[in-house]
């Protein structure tokens, strides 16, 4: 069976029981269309439902749907206006189409025909702001319960996704490479942001979320996506964080550069290596709670050994000092979506975990478990906002920080797909490592 053919398989076995879970007799699951401007007519990139793209690797067309029905063929229903406005929507012949059945459509009101009273006890999935698809009659809008199920169980990646998750981070270490490299030269951010894109063909668009192109102090801004037009005097450090996508799925990495040799480049470098280490805890059954503190508790090592805070790596973690410099989660679940799905779900009756007040920026709950995608990304940086609140602490070298204030700060981000034993695979290093790097 090809790697596609069981992922499918495995789609249509997850959908069975979650329908039968939910009592429902069919699911219509709508790609979705572009939302338009506020008293405008130009839309807004669009952006398909992920549960359709779940099924089949087709990203780009907008008002398709998916109906399935246990027992039979999903039907795909694509699409393809006739229309002298836009380009014709090009449907390739690729093996998917030999696992459902597929009808071309240029009116929505075709499918609707096509289902006739079937639509009647169908779950409807997807956005529904649009005219016909709000009339359409269906039995429910989004049902939680449905959702949730489908959810929990997409955290296990079939070896298809696995395929396409590698697929793009090596995409994404290759325009990586070619930010780093920009940067070096003195590039400004926006002409960092082009080369990364220029290196894979993308437009911005494409890429899974904007990309964060950090000089300098920028790089402590958790979610920059400004992109300065002009070069720095002096480019002295460069957080990037950016993604690709392949056949709908999502890389997401960070790395962080030094300009020179020094104390900042230490710094990263002492970071590397507290993330490699948290790396190798990761084995079916811990918690990726667990994990998260782990990582606290080498960055509060960190912080200790640089001089920025005083204390043992256990006294700056139980004092909250850590999280003024770590504010964030150690990661999440990655695939069809770059925030995939279902971290704080406790099974796929729809039971949460509940959050932990401590970490409230943690997505991530789950005991971890082999065939799990999600993201490694420790992070250490100088937030003024978050230091305010220990302000005038002499357990805080206010000197020290001083210094690295200018740098921004660091993240290391990384993509693991957890395999047995802690055999697990690192996407993103391996995507590097093919490149020389
Ligand atoms: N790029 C967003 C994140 O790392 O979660
Ligand atoms: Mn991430
Ligand atoms: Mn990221």
């Amino acid at each position: 069976m090809s790697a596609y053919a069981d992922h499918i398989a495995t789609v249509r076995a997850r959908f069975d029981a979650a329908l039968s879970a939910t009592g429902y007799d069919s699911v219509l699951i709508y790609a979705g269309q572009p939302r338009v401007a506020f008293l405008d007519d130009n839309p807004a990139p669009y952006k398909v439902n992920p549960l359709f793209k779940y099924w089949v690797p087709v990203i780009e067309s907008p008002k398709s749907a998916i109906f399935y029905e246990p027992g039979n063929k999903p039907v795909v229903f694509l699409f393809k206006p006739r229309d002298f406005w836009h380009a014709e929507v090009k449907i390739p012949v690729e093996e998917w189409q030999e696992h459902v059945e597929l009808v071309v459509i240029d009116e929505q009101d075709k499918m609707t025909a096509w289902l006739g009273d079937k639509l009647k006890s169908a779950a409807f999935i997807g956005e529904d702001f649009a005219e016909p698809v709000a009339s359409w009659p269906v039995k429910a809008r989004n049902p939680a319960n449905l959702i949730d199920h489908l959810h929990f169980h997409r955290a296990i990646k079939t070896e298809w996704e696995v395929g396409n998750l590698r697929e793009a981070n090596k995409l994404a270490a290759k325009a990586h490479i070619a930010a780093r490299d920009a940067f070096m030269s003195g590039a400004s951010e926006l002409e960092i942001h082009h080369a990364y894109l220029a290196a894979i063909n993308f437009r911005e668009c494409q890429v899974p979320y904007n990309s964060i192109v950090a000089l300098n102090e920028h790089g402590a801004v958790l979610h920059y996506d400004v992109y300065e037009t002009q070069a720095p005097a002096e480019s002295r450090s460069f957080l990037i964080d950016a993604g690709a996508l392949y056949r709908g799925y999502c890389a997401d990495i960070t790395r962080t550069y030094a300009r020179k040799p020094g104390f900042f480049a230490d710094l990263i470098a002492a970071m590397d290596v507290a993330q490699q280490e948290l790396l190798t805890e990761i084995k079916p059954g811990i918690n990726y709670y667990e994990l998260h503190v782990s990582q606290h508790l080498k960055i509060a090592k960190i912080l200790s050994e640089f001089g920025f805070v005083k204390g043992s790596a256990e006294s700056i973690y139980e004092q909250g000092y850590s999280s003024a410099f770590f504010p964030h989660g150690l990661g999440h679940f990655i695939g069809l979506q770059v925030h995939d799905v279902g971290g704080f779900l406790a099974n796929d009756r729809g039971d949460t975990i509940a959050r932990d007040s401590r970490h409230p920026f943690l997505r991530l709950l789950r005991d971890v478990e082999v065939g799990q995608a999600f993201t490694i990304e420790p992070g250490l940086y100088v937030v003024d906002q978050l230091l305010e609140a220990h302000q005038g602490n002499s357990d805080f070298n206010w000197q020290r920080i001083d210094e690295l204030r200018p740098y921004g700060g660091v993240r290391i981000e990384d993509s693991i797909v957890v395999g047995e034993n802690g055999r697990n695979e690192n996407l993103t290093r391996d995507a590097f490592a093919a490149l020389g790097v």
